[in-house]
C-alpha cells in the first residue's frame, strides 16, 4: 500500500529536471518532492540506450529507497530511452515528459508543422513524432539535435553571445521550414528560452513540456487517490535534493531555478544501487 504523504521523486542527468520540479512545486504545492541529479555521469544525450536505462534504473532505486509514492522521468532522454522498460519493473506509478509534451504541441500548433528539439538520443530515437502521430497523424514533426545546448546551459551560458551564435545555426533551418511550434525536448533548454524565442521569432509556439508534465503529475495523484493530506506547513524536509557530484554548484544553479531556497544537496554514490 503507498503512502499518500510520502514524496514525489524527480530525475534528471542533471540541473535541466529543475525546471520540471519548478512547475510541479507551482501546480502542486502540497507534495514532498526528492530530486536526484546524476550529475556525476551527465550528459545522458550522448550515451547509449543500454547505458542511460541501466543509470535511470540505478536511480529507480535509490527513489524507491526514499520511499517515493510515484516518480517523474524529468529527462526526456531517459523518457526516450528507458521509460517502458524501467516502469514494468516496478509498482510505482511513473511518468516522463514525452508523452504529456507531445500532447501539448499538437493542442498547440495550427499550420500541422511542429518542430522538436533535444538530445542526439532523444532526437535519434523518434519518439516525439511517434507519440503526435498517435494523436494527430497528418501532424508534420521535424527533429533537430541540439548537442551544445547542454554544456552551454550547465556552465551558465543561459544570456550569452556565443549561446545566441549557436542558437542561430541550429534552428535556420527549422525556421525556414515554417513550423508554427517548437518542443523544448530537452528539460535543460527552458534555461535558454528567450534566446530560442528570439531566434524562432513571434509566430513560432515554443512548448515547455514540463508544464503539462506537473499537471499530468497532479491528474495521476488524484485519479489513484494519492495527494498528499497533510494540511499542517510540510516543514524542512519537503524538498530534498541529491546528485551524484559537485553539490555545491548545483545548490547554486538550484537557487537560481527555483523560488524555493535551497539549504543543501547531499552526494549519493550510485555504485551502490
Ligand atoms: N536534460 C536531459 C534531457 O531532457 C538532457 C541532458 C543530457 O544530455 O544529459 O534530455
Amino acid at each position: 500500500m503507498i503512502n499518500r504523504n510520502a514524496p514525489v521523486g524527480v530525475f534528471d542527468s542533471g540541473i535541466g529536471g529543475l525546471t520540471v520540479v519548478r512547475e510541479i512545486m507551482r501546480q502542486i504545492p502540497n507534495e514532498r518532492i526528492v530530486y536526484f541529479g546524476d550529475t556525476a555521469r551527465l550528459p545522458y544525450g550522448s550515451k547509449s540506450k543500454e547505458t542511460v536505462t541501466r543509470y535511470s534504473r540505478q536511480i529507480v532505486r535509490f527513489l524507491q529507497s526514499q520511499e517515493v509514492k510515484a516518480i517523474v522521468v524529468a529527462c526526456n532522454t531517459a523518457s526516450a530511452y528507458a521509460l517502458e522498460e524501467i516502469e514494468r519493473e516496478t509498482d510505482i506509478p511513473m511518468i516522463g515528459v514525452v508523452k504529456p509534451g507531445a500532447k501539448a504541441a499538437v493542442e498547440a500548433t495550427s499550420n500541422g508543422k511542429v518542430g522538436v528539439i533535444g538530445t542526439e538520443a532523444t532526437i535519434g530515437s523518434s519518439i516525439y513524432s511517434r507519440y503526435i502521430k498517435e494523436i494527430s497523424p497528418e501532424t508534420i514533426v521535424i527533429g533537430k539535435a541540439c548537442p551544445l545546448f547542454v554544456p552551454l546551459v550547465e556552465e551558465g551560458l543561459w544570456q550569452d553571445p556565443v549561446t545566441d551564435e549557436i542558437a542561430k545555426r541550429y534552428l535556420t533551418e527549422l525556421n525556414d521550414i515554417g513550423i508554427d511550434t517548437l518542443i523544448l525536448g530537452c528539460t535543460h533548454y527552458p534555461l535558454i528560452r528567450s534566446t530560442v524565442g528570439r531566434v524562432m521569432g513571434e509566430k513560432v509556439t515554443l512548448v515547455n513540456p514540463a508544464y503539462e508534465t506537473a499537471r499530468e503529475l497532479k491528474e495521476l495523484l488524484n485519479t489513484r487517490e494519492l495527494e498528499n493530506e497533510e494540511t499542517a506547513g510540510l516543514g524542512d524536509n519537503r524538498y530534498r535534493f541529491y546528485v551524484s557530484d559537485g553539490a555545491e554548484k548545483f545548490k547554486q544553479f538550484a537557487n537560481s531555478i527555483i523560488k524555493y531556497g535551497i539549504l543543501s544537496a547531499k552526494i549519493i554514490n550510485m555504485e551502490g544501487y
